[in-house]
């Protein structure tokens, strides 16, 4: 397999848990005979600094001829100053929009060996393994009119969704059941508006092409509190885009650091942008030990939603597993009886873990 994958560090950590996806990228290719072409491009406050923008025009088009997108992170103190258009964060906004990607995915898994490391009680944890998607192009965020009315004494924003941008991402969410434990959550709040009824029409319509997925409705309410008194309880969640904004940070919890998290924003044409949920983390940035394993887990994403290599992906997870049961750890978690290491030294065990198979 002969793939074209652009590597947006960014700024801050993201450039250090760039190179543990390189070096993990590498190792799959070595051990799988496939051939990745790694190309690197800037973004955020690192292509301000050296274009001018957030988003060069060079950037875009690399990315559009690319099966596949792996970013870092963007953004930092040094650019906070700046206008909102030219700030870091625009290119992420950008370059996700000018793609067209319009399903996000985040898993939330709890982790056996950090149970302990969440504020919630291992016995509600256990056994959590949730995939949210959220619907990332529409909705609120984007619906107009959006502004000041009145004087500013009043203000309007528009919750605006076409029946097509609602059943692809509904279609997207019943086939990512079927290939997990094949129970999907809708998420609406249908009872107040008619957004969510013309959604929750759309999945009663659509499970009927999918009849080894059982459906699930709740309203966002009871989904927040079901979230973190049963999490165990979900399989895949699926829902709009303000809702899925704020259950995805809220399911967060469950895996004990932000450092742990993957994410993918997926087309169906299986084009993908793939990058952990964390920022820049500019408190630690240079110190070489920031957690590479939401990374790490990213490219795992990448390998299996783009490429179709499950196999490759497996591998990829078992050995993140395996490295926290082995009980190393960097400083944002805690093993009890483990090691700490730096970003450098998991990333080396990990792909250990992967070429050496128990
Ligand atoms: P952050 O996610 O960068 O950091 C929050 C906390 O988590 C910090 O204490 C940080 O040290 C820690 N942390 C994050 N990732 C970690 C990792 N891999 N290993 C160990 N610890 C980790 O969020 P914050 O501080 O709110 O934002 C910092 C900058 O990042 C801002 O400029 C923000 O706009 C940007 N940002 C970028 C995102 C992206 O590129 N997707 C997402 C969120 C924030
Ligand atoms: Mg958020």
């Amino acid at each position: 397999m002969n793939k074209q994958i652009i590597l947006l560090p960014g700024d801050g950590v993201g450039t250090e848990i760039m190179e543990s996806a390189k070096l993990v990228l590498n190792a799959v290719a070595s051990e799988f005979g496939h051939s990745f072409a790694l190309h690197q491009h800037a973004i955020g406050g690192d292509a301000i600094d050296q274009y001018g923008t957030p988003l060069p025009n060079e950037t875009i088009k690399a990315c559009q001829q690319a099966d596949a997108i792996l970013l870092g992170a963007v953004g930092g103190p040094k650019w906070d100053s700046l206008p909102a258009n030219l700030r870091p964060e625009k290119g992420l906004l950008g370059i996700r929009k000018s793609l067209g990607l319009f399903a996000n995915l985040r898993p939330v898994k709890g982790f056996t060996s950090l149970l302990h490391a969440s504020p919630l009680k291992e016995s509600v944890i256990k056994g959590s393994d949730i995939l949210i998607i959220r619907e990332l192009t529409g909705g609120l965020y984007f619906g107009k009119p959006s502004e000041r009315r009145e004087n500013g004494n009043a203000v309007v924003d528009t919750l605006y969704y076409q029946r097509s941008e609602m059943e692809r991402i509904i279609d997207k969410a019943f086939q990512s059941a079927q290939i997990r434990r094949k129970h999907l959550t809708s998420v609406d709040k249908a009872n107040v508006l008619e957004s969510s009824r013309m959604w929750r029409e759309i999945v009663n319509e659509k499970s009927k092409d999918y009849p080894d997925v059982t459906v699930e409705h709740l309203l966002v309410d009871a989904a927040a509190m079901k979230l973190v008194t049963q999490p165990n309880q979900f399989d895949v969640m699926v829902t709009e885009n303000l809702f899925g904004d704020i259950l995805s940070d809220e399911a967060s919890v469950l895996t004990g650091s932000l450092g742990m998290l993957p994410s993918a924003s997926i087309r169906s044409d299986g084009v993908g942008l793939y990058e952990p949920v964390h920022g820049s983390a500019p408190d630690i940035a240079g110190l070489g030990i920031a957690n590479p394993l939401g990374m790490i887990l990213s490219v795992a994403m990448m390998l299996r939603h783009t490429f179709h290599l499950e196999e490759e992906a497996t591998e990829i997870e078992q050995a993140v597993h395996e490295t926290l049961r082995q009980g190393y750890y960097t400083p944002d978690l805690h093993i009890k009886g483990g090691k700490q290491v730096s970003t450098k030294e998991m990333t080396a065990i990990v792909v250990e873990n992967m070429t050496t198979k128990s």
